[in-house]
């Protein structure tokens, strides 16, 4: 007869197994066959089976992706065998050039090639042995990187384990490296840009700086939270190439498990590589991540030993670098733009300059800390960048013989440069903000927002209608929308009657959007999608959310005492509580589900302290919060238990002196039970 937990050692690694497969459908191959709270429901049986037998517990389960504790820096590690770069290549006639230097020390003429895209991300070298994943190292200088092991493992895309069958089936031995690029997808990008705007932090200025910054995050879980993803490119075998082809390899990579880019081609002359390049110029923009060029390789492993390294480089690869989103003009002038929340950005004006197909004539400077660290004077020479989905931007001022420099200093402006109102800087804020509830120009961008499409989604609502909605005071608030009339709309310039219609229903139609969407549409500072969604589910109704307090408003997830006293200060103000009711008469969603949530542990409040072992906090924070506890951020009297990690430090210390009650891990499972 099996032991216990023989049998439960075989239903973890099954359910591990399973967990895999469908980690890879969802992130590797994009199709998955099970739904997000399935595949969760699957990740709460393990951890709870782990929890039992934390003995079973390996590193390459999926439940320990995220762990660990906050580290204090990165180990340097040698790679097995120099981390090369490529040489670039701009035009057709350097990439024949390139061709013929092959064929000149191969002695040959028929040779194939490999073309890849040249994905703008960073390299990283992951180790397995035994077929498990033990080590993530970044680039480095090309023989040393650092160790971000912890942090790589949080990448869905990265295979931590691969079975013997797959390693078999895709003739890859059980100890390898696999090289490859990681990269933030642009979505990932935006979103995580949003979020950091919205708690007052500075943002990333494009996807790679954006990995870069990410996978050497000294916390695994912010990584975690970042969405970054994982392309391979390489196989080797102490140091060594593995396959005899690169196409081989790719193939076997894809078999095994690993995420390669489908977005690759097998050829034999040059002339379709051209025609690879080509196509790609005029698709890149369809991507989901961002791409600066093409990567052209020798397909035989025997003959890119022959042709081996120059410097830094190997001679049997080369990069087409597609003409870099980026342009050089000048600088006219400064001006200030006052956005939804009265957040001044200055913005340059620009003599229109063509990038990337799309003429460009302002880019944002950020803020006045951005304009101090790039020196930029009016009238300088500026090299301007557009990335993907993101706004052009000032990268830097060029300084050289035939760009003069500009003279005139850019100074912020003491006044609302759309209402006259005094412009405020708080303390340690970078931002200047216009403090005017009734200025103009955020009411304009208030109502932008609210019509826009991951809002309240009026189609046609854009700048040129809102312009003269609020211009001739038809609108003066966002209740005012659900006012308008047919009538109302045929007085402005270019209004048909099929268009007023057209507008007229979609005003409708955003009256069935959730009460997330109408929270998130209010405009209220530091509320974005996400904490909207949070608000939302927590309360049930905007009316429970307008009476909460600061206390109550923390309760809910990822708000913490800035954002509740944002949220109880949008809500003292009479004028939007006059709001909500012409919203509520507008018949617009003012309620919603809330979720449910256990009874258990009703009325109890938690604090966490220190690491916990098998959960993130946030997970912790959750099995509470849906057993009907809260979690609070300081030991006080009130508070029920307090959940020690390793390392706990002062709040359990607190706890002991005011006698509140310590709980280890496995003993908050218990307290919290089933919910
Ligand atoms: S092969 C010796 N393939 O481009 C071979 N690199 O500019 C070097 N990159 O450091 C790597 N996509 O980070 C290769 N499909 C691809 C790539 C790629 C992006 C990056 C890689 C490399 C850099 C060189």
């Amino acid at each position: 007869m099996a032991s216990p937990s023989k049998d439960a050692a075989k239903k973890i690694e099954a359910l591990r197994e399973k967990i895999r497969r469908h980690e890879y459908l969802y992130y590797v191959v994009d199709q998955p066959e099970i739904s997000d709270a399935e595949f969760d429901e699957l990740m709460r049986e393990l951890k709870g089976l782990e929890a039992e037998h934390p003995d079973l517990i390996t590193a390459d389960s999926p439940t320990q992706r995220v762990g660990g504790k906050p580290r204090e820096g990165f180990v340097k590690v040698p790679h097995s065998s120099p981390m090369l770069s490529l040489d670039n290549t701009y035009n057709e006639e350097e990439l024949r050039d390139w061709e013929r230097r092959v064929h000149e020390l191969s002695g040959r003429q028929d040779v194939d090639y490999v073309c890849e895209l040249k994905l703008d991300g960073m390299s990283l070298a992951l180790i397995y042995e035994d077929g498990k994943l033990v080590r993530g190292i970044t680039r480095g200088d090309g023989s040393v990187g650092e160790d971000v092991t912890l942090n790589v493992r949080t990448v869905r895309s990265v295979p931590l384990s691969i079975s013997k069958e797959n390693l078999k089936k895709a003739g890859i031995p059980a100890d390898f490296e696999v090289r490859g690029e990681l990269l933030m997808p642009l979505a990932a990008f935006k979103r995580m840009n949003e979020e950091r705007e919205s708690k007052g932090l500075s943002s990333f200025a494009n996807p790679r700086n954006a990995t870069a910054g990410t996978v050497r995050q000294l916390e695994s879980r912010v990584t975690a939270e970042r969405r970054l993803d994982y392309f391979s490119y390489m196989l080797s075998q102490d140091g060594r190439t593995y396959f005899d082809r690169h196409w081989k390899t790719l193939s076997a990579l894809d078999s095994a498990g690993f995420k390669v880019n489908q977005n690759r081609k097998l050829v034999h002359s040059m002339e379709e590589v051209w025609a690879f390049i080509q196509q790609w110029a005029g698709k890149r923009e369809s991507l989901a991540y961002e791409i600066d060029g093409i990567v052209v390789k020798v397909d035989r492993t025997a003959l890119q030993d022959e042709l081996g390294f120059t410097g830094k480089a190997p001679r049997w690869a080369i990069a087409y670098k597609y003409a870099a989103r980026a342009g050089i003009t000048r600088l006219e002038d400064i001006r200030v733009q006052v956005g939804r929340t009265g957040k001044l950005t200055p913005v340059a004006m620009l003599t229109p300059v063509l990038i990337g197909g799309t003429t460009v004539r302002n880019a944002t400077l950020h803020n006045m800390d951005e304009i101090e660290r790039l020196g930029v004077k009016i009238g300088d020479w500026v090299q301007v960048e557009r990335g993907g989905d993101v706004i052009p931007k000032v990268a830097k001022v060029i300084d050289d013989k035939a760009h003069p420099r500009g003279h005139k200093s850019f100074h912020m402006p003491e006044t609302c440069p759309e209402c006259g109102t005094k412009v405020v800087r708080t303390e340690g804020e970078v931002d200047y903000r216009c403090v005017n509830a009734n200025c103009p120009a955020k009411l304009r961008e208030t109502i932008l927002h609210f019509a826009s499409r991951g809002v309240m989604n009026i189609d046609g609502m854009g700048d040129a209608l809102v312009n003269q909605l609020t211009e001739r005071g038809l609108v003066k608030n966002v209740a005012d929308i659900y006012k308008l009339t047919k009538d109302d709309l045929l007085s402005l310039e270019r209004m048909g009657d099929k268009s007023a219609q057209n507008i007229l229903d979609e005003i409708e139609n955003s009256k069935k959007l959730p009460l997330e969407r109408v929270i998130y549409g209010l405009g209220i500072r530091m509320v974005g999608e996400r904490t909207a969604q949070f608000l939302a589910e927590h309360f049930g109704s905007m009316e429970a959310l307008e009476s909460a307090g600061i206390e109550e408003l923390q309760d809910v997830n990822e708000v913490g005492p800035r954002i509740a006293e944002s949220i109880v200060e949008f809500f003292s103000i009479a004028a939007n509580r006059k709001l909500l009711e012409r919203l509520r008469e507008a018949r617009l969603k003012l309620t919603g589900q809330k979720k449910k949530r256990g009874t258990k542990l009703a009325g109890k409040t938690f604090v966490l302290t220190g690491t916990l072992e098998h959960f993130t906090r946030d997970e912790a924070k959750k099995m509470i919060e849906d057993a009907g506890g809260k979690v609070t951020g300081s030991v006080s009297k009130k508070t029920d238990y307090v959940v020690a990690g390793a390392d706990a430090g002062s709040k359990l210390d607190k706890a002991k002196e005011l006698g509140v009650t310590v709980i280890n891990e496995k003993e908050m499972e218990s307290v919290v039970g089933d919910g």
